[in-house]
């Protein structure tokens, strides 16, 4: 590490890949599948130097992303788990406290000698304190995975994970390093990145991101994939089950994602339930089978329930639908956050397959804040105030960009 005084050169980019395609097929050999737009923005932000912020629903592979980049660059990975109320001392540095105190302890008699002549207490603690340069100095700095990243001797992939959870206060911190690629240290100085890291943010979305955030970064929203991307990502996997049966499941599982489900299964729960189908030794799909392993792909009592009745359409879009009005008389109960107590017999009635009522519904802002995964950004998603776009404003004719 090095402070202010010392020229540094700017960092460097890397030519990891040579183009799109050979980003594509790399990241495939490291059994991370693709799409051509996904493969474009890695390519991209490896030969811009910008950061890239993935967003989109729980587990579509927006982590492993990073992970996987590391992989395949043979970089070495550095993790930022962001929550809420995340001190930035857990994130950039901390002072070493302990080691501080031993050393003062050991050093007792040394410490002792400084002061002994003082003339008053003024002058005792005038005179340690101009020792404050030796106990914080890098000897005493505790690197946390901003500063690590920044400071490391080789390249690194850095993975910001889950950036939404984390306090305006830290989305701040993070600008200066996102476009300046250094961190200011009041005691040391400002420590400039040697190579750049290739750093990867995600969201789940849980709160709007500040515009000065995405500004500096590649954004791309990473949604659920198509379904031959889906098969092919679960039979990469070796899950154990059948070709056919696995497409099969593909397509309900993509059908359970249109039902309105608290919680949508992903493509790791794909993966889960095929893992799964396999071990029971299933050879047929049937919507027994897969209502008794519904628990592997919905997580929440009220979702087991709706998807268990979708199922046998789900499996054998010709079989009969039981009639909701009569059977299910307690469905008012489900929580839709309705005004009016018996609202969906009105108008689901003629909507055998619920297709209209879920493309009615499907619309962004359909679920608030507190909605985990929703890739939707809605009326009860904070927007990002005016005071929020002035600082970022400022901060963006404040500072440059480093490549
Ligand atoms: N494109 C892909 N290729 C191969 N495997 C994938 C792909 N996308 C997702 N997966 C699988 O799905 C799993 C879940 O992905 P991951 O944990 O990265 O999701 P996430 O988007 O970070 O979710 P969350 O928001 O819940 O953290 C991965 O471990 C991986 O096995
Ligand atoms: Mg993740």
């Amino acid at each position: 590490m090095e402070g202010d005084d010392v020229t540094q050169e700017q960092p460097v980019g890397a030519e990891d890949f040579t183009d799109v395609a050979e980003t594509e097929q790399r990241f495939r050999d490291h059994g991370y599948l693709t799409d051509e737009r996904l493969a474009t923005t890695v390519f991209l932000q490896t030969r811009l130097g910008k950061p890239v912020l993935l967003e989109g629903p729980a587990g579509v592979g927006k982590t492993q992303l990073a992970q996987s980049l590391a992989e395949v660059t043979g970089r070495r990975l550095l993790r930022l788990q962001c929550y809420e109320g995340q001190d930035e001392s857990k994130a950039l540095y901390e002072w070493d406290y302990g080691k501080q105190l031993l050393y003062t302890q050991i050093l007792r008699e040394k410490i002792g000698q400084l002061v002994e002549d003082a003339v008053d207490l003024e002058d005792a603690v005038e005179r340690i304190a101009k020792q404050d340069s030796v106990f914080f100095s890098e000897r005493f700095l505790a690197p946390r995975p901003l500063l690590e990243a920044i400071d490391s001797e080789e390249p690194v992939v850095l993975l910001i994970d889950e950036v939404d959870r984390a306090d305006e206060a830290l989305e701040a911190v993070l600008l200066e390093l996102l476009s300046e690629f250094q961190i200011s240290i009041p005691e040391v100085g400002t420590v400039k990145a040697r190579h750049l890291p290739y750093v990867v943010l995600t969201s789940n979305n849980t709160r709007d991101l500040s515009a000065a955030l995405k500004r500096r970064c590649l954004h791309l929203f990473l949604d659920y994939p198509d379904a031959e991307r889906e098969l092919e990502i679960v039979r990469s996997k070796d899950t154990g089950l059948d070709d056919a049966l696995a497409a099969r499941l593909v397509d309900v599982v993509r059908g359970l994602r249109e039902l309105e489900l608290r919680k949508a299964p992903s493509i790791s729960e794909t993966i889960d339930w095929a893992r799964t189908l396999a071990v029971l030794g299933v050879s047929e799909l049937s919507s027994e089978v897969l209502a008794s392993t519904l628990n592997v792909v919905v997580k929440y009592e009220r979702d087991v329930t709706r998807a268990g009745e979708a199922l046998p359409r789900l499996v054998d879009p010709n079989a009969t639908v039981p009639d909701h009005r009569h059977g299910h008389s307690h469905d008012h109960a489900h929580g839709h956050g309705h005004g009016h107590t018996h609202d969906h017999h009105d108008h689901g009635d003629d909507d055998v397959d619920g297709r209209e009522k879920r493309a009615a519904k499907d619309t962004p802002g359909r679920h608030d804040d507190a909605y985990y995964g929703s890739p939707g950004k809605g009326p009860g998603v904070r927007a990002v105030t005016s005071g929020q776009g002035g600082r970022s404003f400022a901060a963006g004719r404040a500072r440059k960009r480093p490549v």
